[in-house]
């Protein structure tokens, strides 16, 4: 099974996450969940085969509800996913890389498999206007998250991962 968790405050990172469970869903014999970052528990981790985390980036880090996430689960399941596969998506107004390293220490810290580099798209909102408005992430940017979905999906139906 692969779970995606997610937390989006305007859209743009629940989107991205939808492509990717649409492009891991083409994928036959592999179930797929897409759960909300404050919803998600250490047993959906458990599981889990491989995971995708997508979050918005938010003062230079990834969203506290996404960081919560992490928290609640990272004791409960240490050691007892080692190895499995991930990947990341982070949406950001300019940047994203803030996000993409901690998500990738605290994955290096479960001993996961980063199985593409971070995914990172920029929604260039930068005044408070543009960042608090609804963001509609542009179709190349949704085909990229849809590869990862399906990249990793078959990489988990092959036993490769
Ligand atoms: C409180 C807050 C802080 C933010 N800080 C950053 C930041 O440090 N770097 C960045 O690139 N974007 C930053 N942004 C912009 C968001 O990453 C951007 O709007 C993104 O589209 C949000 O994803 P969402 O649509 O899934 O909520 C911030 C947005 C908010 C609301």
């Amino acid at each position: 099974m692969l779970v995606i968790v997610f937390h989006s405050l305007t859209g743009g990172t629940r989107q991205m996450a939808e492509a990717a469970r649409d492009g891991a869903a083409a994928e036959a014999g592999l179930a797929v969940r897409l759960l909300r970052a404050g919803e998600a528990a250490p047993a959906d981790v458990l599981a889990a085969d491989g995971y995708i985390f997508a979050t918005p980036e938010n003062l230079a880090s990834m969203a506290g509800v996404m960081k919560d996430f992490f928290d609640r689960c990272y004791y409960p399941v240490l050691d007892r996913i080692n190895g499995r596969a991930y990947a990341s998506l982070i949406c950001a107004g300019s940047d994203g890389e803030g996000a993409a390293r901690q998500i990738a220490r605290i994955a290096n810290g479960w001993r996961l498999r980063d199985v593409a580099p971070p995914l990172i798209v920029c929604t260039r909102a930068q005044t408070p206007e543009e960042i608090l408005a609804p963001k509609s992430i542009e179709a190349a940017d949704l085909a990229r998250c849809r590869d990862v979905g399906a990249a990793m999906a078959a990489g988990l139906v092959m036993g490769v991962f």
